[in-house]
């Protein structure tokens, strides 16, 4: 008897067979590597959130900032920290060396962009469409439409506690706009 068409046939199959596996497993590894990256940004951010809704700021790497080592900056210094839900923070030193209560939140009100605080003209200056900030986050120049979002900032065992503000807004009058 001829064997060698079924073993023909079964070797094409186990090819074919091994070609089904690696193209599976080619785009099982690509679909997981292109849905990592979505994966991130939808896990919540590990962060302990105390009964007012406060988290600890951190640095850039996670770590908790003492507020000690942020007030050994001169006054008027704004340092940038992580704060709600990782939302860039500035706080302010104050000059009697205590931070400023009130937090301004780094996310410019027109398109989102992150700026930098410009201690010669005293303002929060947009690199993207040049919108200008005073220094309590209110609008001085456009196309920003609305003031900063403001944080409550509290310090308790030399940890910096950021926690929602929720109250009226005190450079408007008004309930806040991202409430
Ligand atoms: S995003 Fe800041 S001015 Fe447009």
């Amino acid at each position: 008897m001829d064997q060698s068409v079924p073993l023909a046939a079964d070797a094409s199959l186990s090819r074919r067979q091994l070609l089904n596996f690696l193209t599976g497993a080619t785009v099982a590894t690509a679909l997981t590597a292109s849905l990592y990256p979505v994966g991130q940004f939808l896990v919540p951010p590990g962060e302990d959130t105390g009964a007012d809704g406060s988290v600890v700021a951190r640095d850039r790497f996670g770590t908790p900032i003492p507020a000690s080592r942020i007030l050994q900056e001169p006054p008027g210094t704004r340092a940038l920290v992580a704060g709600l839900a990782g939302e860039p923070t500035y706080l302010v030193v104050k000059e009697d060396r205590t931070l400023d209560t009130m937090g301004i939140v780094n996310n410019c009100t027109h398109l989102g962009c992150t700026f930098p605080w410009n201690p010669l003209d005293q303002q929060f200056q947009c690199p993207c469409h040049g919108s200008l900030y005073a220094p309590d986050g209110t609008v001085v120049r456009g196309p920003a439409p609305l003031p900063l979002k403001l944080v409550h900032v509290a310090v308790a065992n030399d940890l910096i506690l950021i926690s929602p503000w929720r109250e009226t807004d005190p450079r408007t009058g008004m309930k806040p706009w991202w409430v």
